[in-house]
């Protein structure tokens, strides 16, 4: 079958990485011997056709991304345009648009790149962070000059909206997914003793769902004492769920931790599927390093990699994790994490390894 596939490159390093994994996904492809194959349109969109348009993307843009079977996208981002226009214009209306609550981010180990963290041969670390991608921190309530108390004195509220309904689903989602991995732990975030509405009201929630769930242990834990833990426990965590912020940061930490903010990989799923969901790396567009052919590809690949899971093309998704390895055991390694290969370097050994399984 032939899974029609909208490639939004958008900003930055986003064009790099973007371009390596679809050269690995058709590679994976082409070896398929015609069992599967990928039909790529690519949408321009992006601070050029901002510059261009006036807008991030087009007025009917969701309406052209929605008979897709996903949305494969690299980063939005650039100093040409304020980061709060950017994001909201392109990949926040793609998230909220198609009601991609759930937000995946695995971290692990790889064979071959150091972890910052110290004794990293002491330590395990294999998390999926589940970052709930609807509401929370995130909703856009607020607004500025509600009450200007003359020059200088702006005020600007910033409100986080959390619903029983969203904070149920998300929960339930990270408690499935707990159940499905050798470690049966579900660790859940919240800022409650600080935050007494919408933080208490997710605790509650946790509690409630927990009951249905006896097989996975379970904690809540305080996001400060959270990152604290990842640092210095990470073999205690197995699945971490977590507000819109606070999952955001905390899965930047957790991809430091394992060597590099390029590693990480993620999805934005509508679980329902009634939208397409959306694959991408974890991080931004780089502009330090956009156009030198130094990004790491392998948070994108990793991106690939579920988004293979999503189409039910899970062996697939498992070759991909088994290259990504194969590539850094190796050490073939871009700069990030101590090497000095490019991003089509890396690219071409992640495509020689498909080819060794
Ligand atoms: P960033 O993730 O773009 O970069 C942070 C650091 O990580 C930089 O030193 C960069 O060189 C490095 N880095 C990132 N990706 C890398 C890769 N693939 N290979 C090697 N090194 C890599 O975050 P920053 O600098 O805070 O933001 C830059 C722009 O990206 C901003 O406009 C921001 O709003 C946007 N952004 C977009 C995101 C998205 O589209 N999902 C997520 C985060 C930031
Ligand atoms: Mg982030």
């Amino acid at each position: 079958r032939t899974f029609r596939i909208a490639a939004i490159p958008a900003d930055g390093v986003g064009e790099e990485v973007v371009a390596a994994g679809r050269a690995v996904l058709d590679a994976l492809a082409e070896g398929s011997g015609g069992a599967f194959g990928f039909a790529w349109e690519e949408f321009p969109w992006g601070a050029r056709h901002y510059a261009e348009t006036g807008r991030m993307m087009d007025e009917d843009g969701l309406e052209r991304l929605r008979p897709f079977d996903a949305i494969y996208f690299g980063a939005v981002g650039w100093p040409t345009v304020p980061d709060h226009v950017s994001l909201w214009g392109l990949r926040l209306a793609i998230c909220q648009g198609f009601d991609q609550w759930a937000n995946i981010r695995p971290v692990h180990f790889l064979p071959g790149v150091r972890s910052p963290l110290r004794s990293a041969d002491d330590h395990e670390l294999d998390w999926v962070v589940v970052r709930e991608n609807s509401e929370g921190e995130y909703a856009g309530l607020g607004g500025r000059n509600l009450a200007a108390r003359g020059p200088g004195g702006e005020v600007a509220v910033q409100s986080s909206l959390f619903t029983e309904v969203g904070c149920e689903r998300i929960i339930r989602f990270a408690f499935e997914l707990a159940r499905t991995r050798s470690r049966r732990k579900l660790s859940s975030v919240t800022k409650s003793n600080a935050q007494q509405y919408g933080m208490v009201l997710w605790d509650e929630v946790f509690r409630r769902v927990a009951a249905e769930y006896p097989d996975v242990e379970t904690e809540s834990v305080l996001v400060d004492a959270m990152s604290a833990k990842f640092v210095l426990r990470p073999e205690d965590l197995s699945v971490v769920v977590a507000s819109n912020l606070h999952a955001d940061i905390l899965s930047d930490l957790g991809s430091a931790l394992a060597g590099s903010l390029g590693l990480a990989a993620s999805a934005n799923l509508n679980p329902e599927r009634r939208f397409p969901s959306m694959f991408e790396p974890v991080h931004g567009s780089a502009p330090d390093i956009a156009g030198l052919g130094r990004a790491n590809p392998i948070g994108a690949v990793g991106s690939a990699a579920l988004m293979l899971d999503h189409l039910g093309l899970p062996a697939e998704a498992a070759r991909l994790h088994r290259a990504i390895a194969a590539t850094t055991a190796a050490g073939v390694l871009t700069r990030d994490v101590g090497g000095t290969a490019g991003t089509e370097e890396v690219t071409d050994a992640l495509i020689g390894a498909l080819g060794t399984y």
